[in-house]
């Protein structure tokens, strides 16, 4: 996730980019970057690391001018560097782009053959090219934008400004979001709302496949087939803080939302459904290292440990490897039999937890591979991580992990299937299975955050409880003590979460009716077993609160039942995490506990 904005009008544009850049700064914050049109030459500037570097560089050497454009980077193709900074130039034509451009290595290479020389690792310098060439060629600058985005595939707002077409900027968009602002002889572009609500109210946003011209008196959307298309301002009430959690309450609960399209960038680019194939772009070993892999250790802390206990279940069942699951803080201390063949998978969204980052060190000294499920592009872990697969979630502000997580289970399923197929546990049709039963996912996720006022009222009826206890078998035990966390993590109330099972060997002891269950029974090979310990605690006075895709077969008794959608097997982990997330979001609001920034946590622990 990137922050793109752009201006034209009568007053100096720099300023107003960086003001806007920095009201998006929560999109992304590794790199930036600036183009003006200045006395009919593009002024790039371009910095690494937080907007204040970019800023500082501009005051040094100031740019004039009334039209630019500019952006500020969350990686995903290439390090936060600023060569890699945005904006990205070919000949006369910069651009900035939020997403990721799919097809981007087969164009690279076309370019490359036709003699085009690239000066990053990104996907959106390809677009940059595309668009030059065809006005090399001849073609006007709308129209060499229309004709690239033929050739491209995949997500991106993009925004282009070119130096022989000084009164307008070109916006295009597929899949994500693209603001307009209107103000008087002046118009605003941006990622996001709060970019523009210090310059005007009158937004108006474009659709997928739309492109736009924008001028300084106005703009004009055209559709896919270049048609004129007609659309109204909204005006914006939000105050600014508002705007920047996108109209939602907390960050937390627009993370939550954001889980649709997190998953769906996670898997982008990577999977073959037609030949039942996963792209492992992450992984620098040939498939005859991989097949020899015979054991995977997953270390990881917190919500991310209970990712690999998921991963455990996809791993030894999907590709048939033995996995076993440390904590970071254990792992580091003990004294695990790791070899040669062995690949150390280290999971973490910053990046930065040390008891994690000690797990490297460790499995160096032993020879073994090293590979991380990571968030956040180049942080420490991704740096001394011989391979890494990136969750492409965006920055996660919100303390407590949820987007995160997902995407995480995301990348676990994707390397499972990916390995079962590479060592034969996997055939083509179940790998195709397997990938349109992913593909689906995004949709079933928006399903089950339709469930969030049955939460919010669960959430009003039992915000007074002193305990709670979380239960689920198989690989959805883990996403029981996920529940058991974020409730723990924002609310401050005692939670456990346990496999079903392994209730009766203590934790019944706990049940009356002052101590509300929630029981995962999602119809698969153990729902019988786990109606069983869901008669344990109602038959002891326990409330029950069920989530289920299998509704009809629930009694009378349980306090609560909630649907939710169906899926695979290996997918209904991230479903069922949907609905306990915002259980525990709304007990936190109800309670009105800091939900983004709970008591004596920090968002990554990066000492000991
Ligand atoms: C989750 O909600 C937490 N705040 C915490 O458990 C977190 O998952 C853990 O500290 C690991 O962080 P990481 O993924 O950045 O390594």
């Amino acid at each position: 996730m990137c922050g793109i904005v752009g201006y034209v009008g009568g007053r100096e544009a720099a300023p107003i980019i960086l003001a806007s850049l920095k009201k998006l700064e929560y999109r992304g914050y590794d790199s930036a970057g600036i183009a003006v049109l200045s006395h009919g030459k593009l002024a790039v500037c371009r910095s690494e690391g937080k907007l204040e570097n970019l800023e500082l560089a501009l005051r040094q050497k100031p740019i004039s001018g009334t039209i630019g454009i500019g952006h500020t980077r969350w990686a995903t193709h290439g390090r936060p560097s600023e060569l890699n900074a945005h904006p990205h130039r070919a000949g006369e034509v910069v651009v900035v782009h939020n997403g990721i451009i799919e097809n981007y290595l087969d164009l690279k290479e076309e370019l490359l053959g036709r003699g085009v020389k690239f000066d990053s690792e990104t996907d959106t310098e390809v677009v940059a090219h595309l668009v030059n060439e065809k006005i090399n060629k001849g073609a006007e600058f709308l129209a060499a934008v229309q004709k690239t985005l033929k050739e491209i595939d995949g997500s991106y707002a993009l925004v282009f400004l070119n130096q022989s077409d000084p009164k307008r900027l070109i916006l295009a968009k597929n899949s994500t979001p693209i603001v307009i602002g209107c103000g008087d002889g002046e118009t605003f572009v941006a990622s996001d709302i709060p970019a523009l609500l210090d310059y005007t109210r009158k937004v108006t946003f474009l659709e997928d496949g739309e492109v736009a011209e924008v001028r300084a008196d106005g703009f004009r959307v055209l559709d896919r087939k270049g048609k004129a298309v007609q659309r109204s301002f909204k005006e914006i009430a939000w105050d600014a803080v508002a705007a920047q959690k996108g109209g939602y309450r907390h960050f937390m609960l627009k993370e939550i939302h954001e889980q649709p399209r997190a998953i769906t960038d996670t898997f982008r680019g990577r999977i073959s459904p037609k030949n039942g194939d996963v792209l492992l772009d992450g992984l620098p070993f040939g498939p005859a290292e991989l097949r020899e892999i015979d054991k995977i250790h997953l270390v990881a802390c917190g919500t991310a440990w209970h990712a690999a206990l998921v991963g455990k279940f996809m791993l030894e069942e999907i590709a048939q490897i033995p996995a076993e699951v440390d904590y970071g803080s254990e792992f580091r201390y003990r004294f695990p039999l790791l070899g040669s063949r062995s690949l150390l998978l280290l999971i973490s969204q910053s990046g930065e937890t040390a008891d994690t980052l000690a797990g490297v060190n460790l499995a160096r000294s032993k020879g073994s591979r090293i590979v991380s499920i990571c968030n956040v592009v180049d942080s420490s872990l991704a740096r001394k991580s011989d391979g890494v697969l990136y969750t492409h979630a965006g920055p996660e502000i919100s303390v407590a992990s949820t987007k995160a997580f997902t995407t995480q289970l995301t990348a676990l399923f994707l390397l499972a299937v990916g390995l079962g197929r590479l060592r034969g546990s996997v055939n083509v049709s179940e790998g195709r299975r397997f990938l349109r039963e992913l593909i689906h996912l995004p949709k079933k996720i928006e399903e089950a955050l339709k469930l969030e006022n049955d939460f919010d009222q669960l959430a009003r009826e039992l915000k007074g409880a002193a305990n709670f206890l979380y239960l689920g078998r198989g690989l959805n035990y883990p996403i029981a003590q996920e529940g058991a966390l974020k409730l723990k993590e924002i609310s401050y109330i005692h939670a456990e979460g346990y496999p079903a099972g392994e209730m009766k060997h203590g934790p019944i002891a706990l049940i009356d009716e002052t101590m509300p269950v929630l029981v995962l029974v999602p119809k698969d090979r153990y729902f019988q077993k786990t109606m069983g310990n869901l008669k344990e605690v109602e038959s002891r006075g326990g409330k029950t609160i069920v989530l289920t895709d299998e509704p009809g077969t629930f009694a009378a008794s349980a306090f609560r039942v909630l649907t939710v959608p169906k899926t695979s097997h290996y997918l209904m982990p991230i479903v069922l995490t949907i609905p306990l997330q915002l259980f525990a979001y709304y007990v936190a609001v109800h309670r009105g506990t800091d939900v983004d920034q709970p008591r004596n946590l920090a968002k990554s622990v990066t000492v000991e």
